[in-house]
């Protein structure tokens, strides 16, 4: 028998933005028969997760949660047609993939989308959005659509800023964000920043199975439902607010994601605290980012940031562009061939010519080590120029921040 040079036999890694890794003791959770659907534990389960969510969300009791069996898509929808009407016009704050995404979702349901350009290789323009909607006297734009942490550009919006904005310019429009890939990660303060209606996903920093999306509605996303007419009955809130338990989710409870989420809603909030995610996150972070500064070398590696604004770059994702003539998925496969760790491919314009590192969800000093090292690993492997010393420069931040 050849001998192989893999060193990827053992535990094997994913350092992709979503799914993130799901801790044991949420996989155990879900390790169990299903219950019954109308009565009972499943009704204590669901208002745990409810009061857990609100936690997360930062949202008072004036606000609703809704749990939708899906994905983060799955959840813009349900905003959407739940408070906009055919003809509608929504401005889009682009900032990557995602807001564009959410608003070109819109636009096949009816309503129109338009797009308010981002920074090149930044975030959102804020006082672009404030001019903007100064300039919407008539009020035509019924809806804000904006992104927190965009995870395929990697940048991170100031979403507090924007509500200032928004405020600031007098205007009557809807705020939501798609918080998709940062709550439970970074700050998020739905009420306090003007938020009428945030969306997420079960699969990201909330550590559980994907397959579950949560919209909190404020009370004027509330107020706007009911006379809206893109309503459809599974994405439906009056329908789910309806008499009858089941009436919750349209059907049957995703039970398994149920305890998952359950469980994960009580690791981050009870057993670590929000806060101190916040913080681990924002440390594994700037530790990801100081092994890219020593790999960017001047400019003269084969990796570079993305997002040209330091203070831009998000806690939960750091995406990287290749240099001309190196092929991103070469260092993907190098990676996860010979070393067990799967890199995160870049999307949208960025496809094929970069790779994005997650540092969301269940991760911790040894899983980022793990994934700063093996990537400068494959680095040297491969040839790729690269300044030396990036995962020593995590350790030292890292040692330092845990001193
Ligand atoms: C910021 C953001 N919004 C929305 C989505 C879409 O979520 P899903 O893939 O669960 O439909 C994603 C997925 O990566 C995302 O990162």
């Amino acid at each position: 028998m050849t001998q192989s040079k893999s060193l990827s036999h053992g535990r094997k890694f994913l350092a992709i933005p979503g799914p993130t890794t799901v801790p044991d003791e949420v996989l155990q959770a879900m390790h169990r028969p299903a219950i019954e659907i109308y009565s009972g534990e499943i009704v204590d389960t669901t208002q745990a997760i409810y009061n857990g969510a609100r936690r997360v969300f930062r949202t008072g009791a004036d606000s609703r949660i809704y749990l939708y069996a899906s994905n983060g898509h799955g959840a813009w929808e349900a905003a959407l047609s739940n408070t906009l009407s055919r003809g509608d016009k929504v401005l889009v704050l682009e900032s990557g993939k995602f807001a564009t995404g959410w608003g070109d979702m819109g636009a096949l349901m009816g309503v129109v989308p338009e797009v308010l350009p981002g920074r090149p290789r930044g975030g959102v323009d804020v006082a672009a959005v404030e001019a903007r909607l100064r300039a919407d006297s008539a009020h035509e734009i019924k809806a804000i659509l904006a992104v927190q942490i965009d995870t395929a550009s990697g940048v991170w919006n100031d979403i507090e800023a924007i509500g200032k904005a928004v405020r600031a310019a007098g205007h009557p429009a809807l705020y939501m964000v798609d918080a998709v890939a940062s709550l439970g990660c970074v700050p998020f303060e739905m009420d306090e920043w003007g938020v009428d209606l945030t969306v997420t996903g079960s699969q990201k920093g909330l550590m559980t199975p994907p397959g579950l999306s949560l919209v909190a509605a404020g009370p004027r996303a509330r107020a706007a439902h009911g006379p809206n007419d893109l309503r459809t009955q599974y994405w439906d809130w009056e329908y789910r607010e309806g008499p009858v338990f089941y009436q919750q989710f349209c059907g049957t409870p995703p039970e398994q994601l149920l305890f998952a989420m359950e469980r994960a809603l009580q690791m981050l909030l009870e057993e670590e605290g929000l806060e101190s995610a916040w913080r681990r996150h924002a440390i594994l972070a700037e530790a990801t980012r100081r092994a890219v500064a020593v790999w960017e070398d001047g400019g003269a590696g084969a990796l570079n940031f993305n997002i040209l604004d330091p203070l831009e770059r998000s806690d939960t994702v750091t995406t990287l562009r290749c240099a001309e003539g190196f092929d991103a998925e070469t260092l993907r496969r190098f990676t996860t061939e010979q070393c067990g760790l799967t890199l995160g491919s870049a999307i949208g314009e960025l496809s094929d010519k970069g790779i994005r590192i997650a540092h969301m969800g269940h991760v911790n000093a040894v899983t980022q080590l793990g994934v700063l090292a093996t990537t400068e690993m494959g680095l040297r492997a491969l040839g790729w120029p690269h300044g030396e010393g990036g995962a020593q420069a995590a350790i030292a931040y890292l040692g330092d921040m845990a001193a």
